[in-house]
């Protein structure tokens, strides 16, 4: 009994010592989380492909957009900022230039003709409300947009904090296969990887489920080939038997003229004589160089199975929206590559916008596995 009694005490002691350890170690990882989110702005944001990377706090925002108005006005660009003039008085404070931003409250606000906007707002719905502002007024239309968001802080906050998920656990036996596997992993011993694994996964499921539509697969932004060979090859190994046009300057990106999609102007440059040696033992393939806007005329006759949207600017993916959706056969898929990509808010304004105005016609589809955004033609009847 008393041996008992100073155990159960002795326990009690230890177990409240070990709660203190516990706790240390708590206080100890907690520090290490909140030194690291206290990095210097600047320094976290070095040496990092910023247009496509998330960021972490107000202040790594602010300096994000500094550093993109910086060489703007030290370079002698009037620059205008639409947003709230606290914030456009700390962005002019670490721009540290003598040139004074001007700022607009709202577009409309806007009376001269700039070179370059930029937007103080990272609220997702708020970024992409002024980018369509700015894209319907032709004073604007032409400039430079530059943001951020934050996507982070909005639409997938649930998902972020409740999922518990890792991704690669989903399991289908249709589709996780080892033929899958292989055919990413030949794809990558000859073409430059770009059609991320998530994409190819989400394109494949497609093609098959159109393989008894009628129609062709239509690629629209090929650049060097990956998507394309994966779907060629797909094709072989598969036994589907479709013609298949891949669109793309093969060159360079297009020259854009509208704002919203200059910031890809001089990009994507690619060798065609090498894309064209790529795709010779496939006989369904047909490259077809340009702009698409220009050479899908051509095709506009042909049914369409499957398409896949891959050309990040608003003014294509417009026109694809308006021109290429009459020929996809009823029950074929539309895919849009770049659709979730933060910075693609020019993909996200043009096929929001159709499927506003066509939701009858299409059913809609937004993946959050790979950020890809789908259609489906209905029949006739609705289904
Ligand atoms: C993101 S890349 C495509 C990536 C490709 N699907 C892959 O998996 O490698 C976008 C391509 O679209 C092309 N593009 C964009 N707009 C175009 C247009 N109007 N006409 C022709 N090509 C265009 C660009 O030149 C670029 O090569």
């Amino acid at each position: 009994m008393v041996i008992s009694t100073v155990l159960r005490k002795l326990e009690g002691k230890l177990a409240k010592n070990v709660t203190d350890i516990g706790l240390i170690f708590a206080v100890f990882m907690l520090r290490e989380k909140l030194s690291i989110n206290k990095r210097k702005p600047m320094e976290a944001l070095q040496n990092r492909n910023l247009t496509w990377q998330q960021l972490f706090s107000e202040d790594e925002w602010l300096h994000f957009m500094a550093r993109i108005c910086k060489p703007i006005v030290e370079g002698g660009q009037e620059l205008a900022c639409i947003g709230d003039m606290h914030i456009a008085a700390k962005l002019q404070k670490l721009i540290s230039s003598k040139t004074s931003l001007s700022l607009y409250a709202r577009v409309s606000d806007i009376d001269a003709a700039f070179n370059d906007i930029v937007i103080l707002e990272k609220d997702p719905k708020k970024v992409e409300a002024i980018v369509k502002a700015l894209l319907e007024n032709s004073l604007t239309m032409s400039a430079s947009v530059h943001f951020k968001m934050d996507v982070k802080g909005c639409a997938n906050r649930s998902l972020a904090k409740h999922d518990i998920f890792k991704n690669i656990d989903f399991y289908s036996s249709r589709y996780n296969s080892q033929e899958f596997d292989n055919l990413y992993e030949d794809s990558l011993k000859v073409v430059e990887k770009k059609c991320q694994v998530r994409d190819a996964q989400f394109l494949l499921q497609a093609l098959e489920n159109v393989r008894y539509v009628d129609g062709g697969i239509f690629e629209f932004g090929s650049y060097r080939g990956h998507s394309g060979w994966l779907l060629s090859e797909y094709c072989v190994r598969k036994g589907i038997s479709k013609p298949l046009r891949l669109f793309d300057m093969f060159s360079h990106f297009p020259e854009e003229s509208l704002g919203l999609d200059k910031m890809w102007n001089d990009t994507h440059f690619v060798d065609f004589e090498h894309i064209k040696t790529m795709f010779l033992p496939y006989q369904n393939v047909s490259l077809v160089q340009g702009d698409f806007t220009e050479t899908y005329k051509k095709y506009r006759n042909e049914a369409i199975a499957l398409a896949l949207v891959d050309c990040d600017s608003y003014r294509a993916v417009d026109y694809l929206l308006h021109f290429m959706l009459p020929s996809v056969t009823e029950g074929g898929i539309i895919l849009f590559e770049d659709y979730g990509h933060e910075p693609c808010a020019g993909v996200r304004i043009a096929v929001d916008d159709f499927v506003q105005k066509n939701s009858r016609n299409y059913k809609s589809f937004f993946c959050a596995y790979s950020g890809m955004f789908m259609l489906i033609k209905n029949t006739v009847d609705g289904c």
